[in-house]
């Protein structure tokens, strides 16, 4: 049967495919299609991509899709190995206030109310930490009322997710309210670094590429106040492993907090823990809307 329609080539099929998507209704969606496919496709050709390698990404893509679940994402894992959420995070991040990084895949349970002064570790570990900050207005202005949504592995380098049988459910976790002067405060243990989860498809490019899988010992946060752009970010541990290799590029020099070792009885009291224990400082200085 005759037909006028040309095959196409390498030289014009990435034009069709952009045209394909020419009529998406939502004018967002048509633009990150259109934008994609050229940098797909171009990847393709500069490659010279052969059929077996296409196979091994499809079986990867497909490995790293039925590893999720409930308490696990694969998918965001690969995103921080390849430093695309760090990418994202920062071209999104606000220009004002403090510097934002990755939320990282253990942000999937929703953290226990807690008020300010509580523990978030439940295990009683061994060197008691004190973390006190505030929430505030890029020109200084106390905020009130804003939560502080806080998430930390334990001193051995585990989340609670990740170990159902030996920590209960919320251990390292805790939603506070900022105070009358946008304060808050709480007492938990210094985390340890750790490695990222390596028994997937992730850990098996990180093994098959030769590079270790450790993050710097970090505390996570995310504040939020009305009428202003919520934060997501880390204060990490000074003078800690891995601070210069963070497996997931997440380390931004204005997030590295010393955790000081404080041995006033009456700074103990006042934070009801026993001497010595450690004390870090973060302010969270959101950017207005
Ligand atoms: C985290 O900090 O929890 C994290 C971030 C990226 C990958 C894995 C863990
Ligand atoms: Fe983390």
């Amino acid at each position: 049967m005759n037909s006028t329609a040309k095959d196409l080539t390498e030289q014009t099929v990435t034009a069709a495919v952009v045209e394909s998507f020419t009529h998406a209704p939502d004018p967002r969606l048509r633009e990150l299609l259109q934008k994609l496919v050229p940098h797909l496709h171009a990847f393709v050709c500069e490659t010279r991509l052969t059929l077996l390698e296409w196979e091994t990404a499809i079986e990867f893509l497909t490995a790293v899709g039925q590893k999720c679940d409930d308490t696990r994402q694969e998918f965001i894992l690969l995103s921080d190995v390849l430093g695309i959420s760090m990418l994202t995070e920062t071209i999104n991040g606000a220009r004002q206030g403090t510097e934002s990084t990755v939320l990282g895949p253990f942000h999937l349970t929703e953290s226990p109310k807690r008020a300010n002064g509580d523990c978030i570790d439940l295990l009683g570990g061994k060197v008691p930490c004190v973390v006190t900050g505030r929430v505030l207005d890029a020109d200084g202005t106390p905020l009130p009322g804003a939560s502080v949504d806080v998430w930390q592995c334990t001193e051995d380098g585990f989340y609670d997710v990740q170990q159902p049988d030996l920590q209960p459910a919320g251990n390292g976790r805790g939603l506070f309210t900022t105070d009358g002067d946008g304060a808050f405060h709480f007492r938990t243990v210094v985390p340890s670094h750790y490695p990222i989860p390596t028994d997937g498809p992730v850990g098996e490019l990180l093994a098959a590429t030769h590079r270790h899988p450790y993050r710097p010992a970090h505390i996570h946060f995310i504040a939020e106040a009305s009428g202003h752009t919520s934060l997501t970010t880390h204060i990490f541990v000074a003078n800690g492993p891995y601070l210069d290799s963070d497996a997931v590029f997440a380390v931004k020099q204005s997030l590295i907090a010393d955790f000081s070792e404080v041995s006033d009885p009456a700074l103990a009291e006042k934070f009801g823990v026993a001497v010595p224990f450690r004390i870090a400082e973060i302010d969270l200085v959101l950017e207005a809307t």
